[in-house]
């Protein structure tokens, strides 16, 4: 799942059910939410990814993504 927030492009939510992994479906979502992004005049394309998950992070690696370390910060609001 992937949205524009009027400033970034982003990448919410990526999943692939484990029986279809390392198959290339993620890379598929993944270079068409970029071709949809760009037609739409959306120059970068920002995820949240969690430090401790290596295969994230080898994806996102792999699909040609810088990756950064940043720490995130939330609240509750009710
Ligand atoms: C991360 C995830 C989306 C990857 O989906 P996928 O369809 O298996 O990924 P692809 O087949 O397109 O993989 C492309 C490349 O990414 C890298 N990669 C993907 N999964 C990997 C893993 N578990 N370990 C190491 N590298 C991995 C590899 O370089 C792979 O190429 P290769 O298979 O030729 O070696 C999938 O593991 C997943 O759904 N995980 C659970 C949900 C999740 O963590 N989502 C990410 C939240 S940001």
């Amino acid at each position: 799942m992937g949205a524009w927030d009027g400033r970034r492009g982003w990448i919410y939510h990526l999943g692939v059910t484990p029986d279809r992994h390392r198959k290339g479906v993620a890379t598929a979502l993944i270079r068409e939410l970029e071709v949809r992004m760009k037609k739409a005049g959306i120059p970068k394309v920002n995820a949240l990814i969690f430090p401790w998950n290596d295969a994230s992070v080898s994806f996102f690696n792999s699909a040609g993504y810088k990756v950064e370390d940043m720490k995130e910060a939330q609240k509750w609001l009710s």
